[in-house]
C-alpha cells in the first residue's frame, strides 16, 4: 500500500495561487473557487510525487519553472466552448458587421477555435468584399491545435444556421465538417496568454466570453484595461452576458447593440449611444 500523499498547506495552496495569478490570470475569485481549490490540490499532489517534492516546497519550484507553471495551468483549464454559443450576440454581431467595416477581429481564450470560427462564418456572410481577418487566442496550446486542424463533428455544428455551415463549412473524407479555404485564408491563431494583454493591433471588434470569469481580482482588472486599450476607435469589446456587471464595474462604457446584446468602447473612443 502506498503512503497517503501530504496535503499542502493553505498557505501553500495561495502561494501557488498567487504564482497562477500573476503569469496565467486563474483565481481563486473566479467562478467557483471551491471547485478551483479541489482540482489545484489534486494536480499538486501528482506534480509533488511526480518530482519528489514535499507540497511546502512546490511554490518555491514552481516560480522557477515556467514551463510547469504552464503545464500546471493546463491541467486546470476550463475549455467548455460552442459554434454560435448565444444566438443573439452572433445576431446583433452580423447587423453591427452590416453597419460598419469590422477588419480586424479577434477572440481572446478561444478555446478549440469554435468561437472564432463562428465569427469567421458570420463576417463571410455580410461582407462581401473580403477584407477582414479573425484572430483566435489562447494560451492552451493543445486547444489552439485543435483549432487550427478544425475538425468538428456534424453534432458540434448543430446550433450553427444552416445557411452558414453550407456556405463556410464542407466535409472532410472521414465525415468531419472543416471549413473552406476561403475561410481559412482568413482566421489565425496565436498562442499567447491574456495576462500579456491581447495581440498587438487597434481591434475593431474583440470577444472575449467566458475567459474572465476565472480570473482573479487583479488579473481581472488588469486584463480589462488591457482588452479595452487595444480596441480601435469605434472597437468594441463583447463579454458572455454573465461577465456585463464585471465590466460594468470597471468603467467600461457601455453600448447597447440589437436585441439589448451589450458591448463596450475603448474608454477615450467610447461613442454616442452609450447608456
Ligand atoms: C471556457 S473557455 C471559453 C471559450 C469561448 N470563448 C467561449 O465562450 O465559448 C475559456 C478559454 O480561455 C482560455 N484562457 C483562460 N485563461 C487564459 C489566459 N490567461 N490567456 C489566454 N487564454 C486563456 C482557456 O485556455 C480556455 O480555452
Amino acid at each position: 500500500m502506498s503512503a497517503p500523499r501530504a496535503r499542502p498547506s493553505a498557505a501553500a495552496l495561495q502561494a501557488v495561487l498567487a504564482l497562477l495569478e500573476r503569469h496565467h490570470g486563474i483565481g481563486a475569485r473566479g467562478a467557483s473557487p471551491a471547485w478551483l481549490a479541489q482540482r489545484l490540490e489534486r494536480a499538486l499532489a501528482q506534480l509533488g510525487e511526480a518530482h519528489r517534492l514535499g507540497p511546502e516546497r512546490l511554490a518555491g519550484w514552481l516560480a522557477a519553472e515556467p514551463t510547469e507553471l504552464a503545464r500546471l495551468a493546463e491541467l486546470l483549464r476550463v475549455g467548455e466552448t460552442r459554434f454560435y454559443r448565444d444566438a443573439e450576440q452572433w445576431s446583433a454581431i452580423a447587423a453591427l458587421a452590416r453597419a460598419r467595416p469590422l477588419s480586424a477581429c479577434a477572440s481572446v481564450g478561444c478555446s478549440t477555435g469554435e468561437e472564432a470560427w463562428t465569427l469567421a462564418c458570420v463576417l463571410a456572410e455580410q461582407r462581401e468584399d473580403q477584407r477582414w481577418r479573425v484572430v483566435g487566442m489562447d494560451r492552451s496550446a493543445h486547444a489552439l491545435a485543435i483549432a487550427r486542424r478544425a475538425h468538428y463533428s456534424s453534432e458540434a455544428l448543430e446550433a450553427l444556421p444552416s445557411a452558414l455551415k453550407q456556405r463556410s463549412f464542407h466535409r472532410t473524407a472521414d465525415g468531419a465538417w472543416t471549413p473552406s479555404a476561403a475561410l481559412r485564408a482568413r482566421v489565425d491563431f496565436v498562442e499567447r496568454d491574456l495576462t500579456q494583454g491581447p495581440p498587438a493591433g487597434r481591434w475593431d471588434l474583440l470577444l472575449c466570453k467566458n475567459v474572465l470569469i476565472y480570473f482573479g481580482a487583479q488579473a481581472q482588472a488588469r486584463a480589462i484595461q488591457r482588452l479595452l486599450g487595444a480596441l480601435g476607435p469605434e472597437g468594441l469589446l463583447l463579454v458572455a452576458r454573465s461577465e456585463v456587471p464585471l465590466l460594468r464595474a470597471h468603467a467600461g462604457r457601455a453600448v447597447e447593440l440589437a436585441g439589448g446584446v451589450v458591448g463596450f468602447h475603448g474608454r477615450a473612443e467610447a461613442r454616442s449611444g452609450s447608456e
